[in-house]
């Protein structure tokens, strides 16, 4: 099973990248598998650790992948390096081992800290709509534009019965990130 959660780790300046990605518990480790180029990567491997931010404000999906990445952050308790403040817990890594890869190595942690902050409210639709079409919008140069759209029109109806004001934002962000990104494109081939 696989996971979709936040994860933040420490860049080289000490400020902190933050990036959607996907973890899979492995007989009580943690299992990350970035393709490479990925700034993530670089930094777990250099630093040695990283944060699991599992939260449900799916804006903070969305905005990864559309340029909004000033969320809050507080400092971890055992790795150096910040958690998303509003996260409902948090999981802190220390890094065991690396399966390198050309495309997408295996990084294998080790949780040595762990806290809670909010209770787990429930499942909501819009957050699983927002979540699938973040997934879509990181795949944009690699899907062709016709599943993007047939895709879009489904999740639309989720977000039009259950959004709240978060899933909306998160959701208008990814419509303009990908009208954005066909509208360069036929600007291109016009060029
Ligand atoms: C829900 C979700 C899950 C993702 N999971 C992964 C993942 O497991 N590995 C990966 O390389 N990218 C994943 N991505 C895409 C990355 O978040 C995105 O490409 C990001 O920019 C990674 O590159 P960075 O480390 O340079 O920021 C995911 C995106 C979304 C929206």
């Amino acid at each position: 099973m696989i996971m979709e959660t936040i994860i933040t780790s420490r860049a080289a300046d000490g400020t902190t990248h933050i990036a959607p990605m996907g973890v899979r518990n492995r007989q009580g480790l943690i299992l990350l598998s970035p393709f490479k180029p990925s700034r993530s990567l670089d930094n777990m491997c250099r630093e040695g650790s990283a944060i699991i931010n599992y939260t449900d404000d799916v804006r903070v999906f969305a905005g990864c992948l559309t340029g909004h990445r000033d969320w809050p952050l507080y400092p971890a308790v055992k790795v150096c390096g910040k958690r998303l403040e509003n996260c409902l817990s948090h999981v802190e890594l220390q890094l065991e081992h690396i399966r390198d890869d050309e495309q997408r190595p295996e990084l294998l942690f080790r949780p040595i800290y762990e806290e809670t902050h909010a209770p787990f409210r429930g499942f909501n639709r819009a957050q699983s709509a927002v979540i699938e079409a973040a997934v879509l919008v990181s795949r944009l140069h690699m899907l062709p534009r016709e599943k993007i759209e047939t895709e879009i029109d489904y999740l639309k109806i989720a977000i039009e019965k259950t959004a709240g004001p978060r899933e909306q934002l998160a959701w208008g962000w990814l419509l303009q990130r990908i009208s954005n990104f066909y509208a360069a494109q036929a600007e291109e081939r016009l060029a």
